[in-house]
């Protein structure tokens, strides 16, 4: 069966936009694959982690995978630092990267900012360990989000580049699977900006953890414009918004993009339902979704949250059976290399 893998980093505050985006789309991939999904520890210390809040942040992405249906026994779910192949990997990549290949990618310049003399080393060299994460299982699919395609060229890249250097056919060309139809979920306080973990402001962010009232209160108090909601006369021909609409009116195109995302139906079906209707009525409609959608799944990771114990057994389980299928493959890797194992 063909390889998925894929990972979500432990850095707290999992939102709309990790469900909708990542999380969600991981779940019906477990029928038609021998399916790793990774909590990658090691990709969240790249920037500063308290280190008591990364073990509590861990097992929460750990309990939002099994909340979310993942099925541990058919799925392999752990976390990253459990298995040394992919620090070792990732080792032997940094040695066949190009400092250029590294230079060109947007996300570092992004999280590194202005202060890119201060930012780590390990920010830098991320997307070697994230290639490495996928080919220590020679995994040919990964569901990412929109943002992470560049990262996933990068591993093309690498994989390429090894098999070339060495004279060798050894690692897959994966291929990216961008899923979903909200893959980019944005604030809900200023429509041209991502839901972020790292956003000051809780109401511009619907947690993965939020009660019923929580989630009315956000979408009650979310930005919108003084307009009524949109026909689908506004969507081209492949029934995606335009640019330019999305653009005059990036609130409306969010809420209605999560409302699609949510209750599973194309925009334009969504915009039948909601064409002249005041923000108020469509908030109401999507509060009910969202508590229907969110609320089973905040209740059973909260569930998880008071049984750790539970959530470390997966852990360790599948960290043992991911090790069975990545040691093999670096030893294959570390021979191709020229290391030497008496
Ligand atoms: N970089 C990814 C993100 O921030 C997380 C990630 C790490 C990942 N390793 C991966 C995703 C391997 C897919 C495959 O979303």
């Amino acid at each position: 069966m063909k390889r998925i893998f894929s990972g979500v980093q432990p850095t707290g505050n999992l939102h709309l936009g990790n469900y909708l985006g990542a999380i969600r789309n991981f779940v019906p991939l477990q029928d038609d694959y021998d399916c790793i999904y990774c909590v990658v520890d090691m990709h969240a210390i790249t920037v500063w982690q308290d280190p008591k809040v990364l073990k509590a942040n861990t097992r929460e992405v750990a309990a939002a995978y099994l909340a979310a249906g993942i099925d541990p026994k058919r799925c392999i779910i752990f976390n990253q630092s459990q298995v040394a192949a992919h620090a070792e990997l990732a080792w032997i990549f940094n040695c066949v990267a190009r400092l250029g290949w590294l230079n060109r990618m947007t996300q570092f310049k992004e999280k590194a900012g202005k202060h890119r003399e201060n930012a780590s080393v390990g920010l830098y060299a991320y997307p070697n360990l994230m290639a490495a994460d996928i080919l220590a299982y020679k995994a040919t699919h990964v569901p990412v989000g929109e943002d992470q395609k560049q990262h996933l060229e990068l591993t093309r890249d690498i994989a390429q580049k090894f098999n070339s250097d060495f004279k060798v056919d050894f690692f897959p060309l994966l291929e990216p699977l961008i899923l979903g139809t909200a893959t980019r979920v944005m604030s809900l306080r200023d429509g041209t900006k991502k839901m972020s973990k790292s956003d000051p402001s809780d109401y511009s962010r619907i947690t993965m953890t939020d009660d019923a009232d929580a989630i009315a209160k956000k979408i009650r108090k979310a930005t919108s414009d003084p307009d009524l909601l949109p026909g689908r006369e506004v969507l081209d021909g492949t029934g995606a918004v335009p640019e330019a609409a999305r653009q005059a009116r990036p609130e409306a195109y969010n809420l209605l993009a999560i409302y699609a995302a949510l209750a599973d139906k194309p925009m334009a079906d969504v915009m039948d339902e909601f064409a002249g209707a005041q923000f108020s009525h469509f908030k109401a409609v999507l509060t009910d979704l969202a508590v229907a959608a969110l609320g089973p799944i905040g209740a059973e990771m909260k569930h998880l949250s008071d049984d750790p114990g539970a959530v470390d057994a997966v852990l360790h389980d599948g960290a043992e059976r991911a090790r069975a299928i990545a040691e093999p493959i670096l030893a294959e890797v570390y021979d191709i290399v020229g290391f030497l194992r008496p």
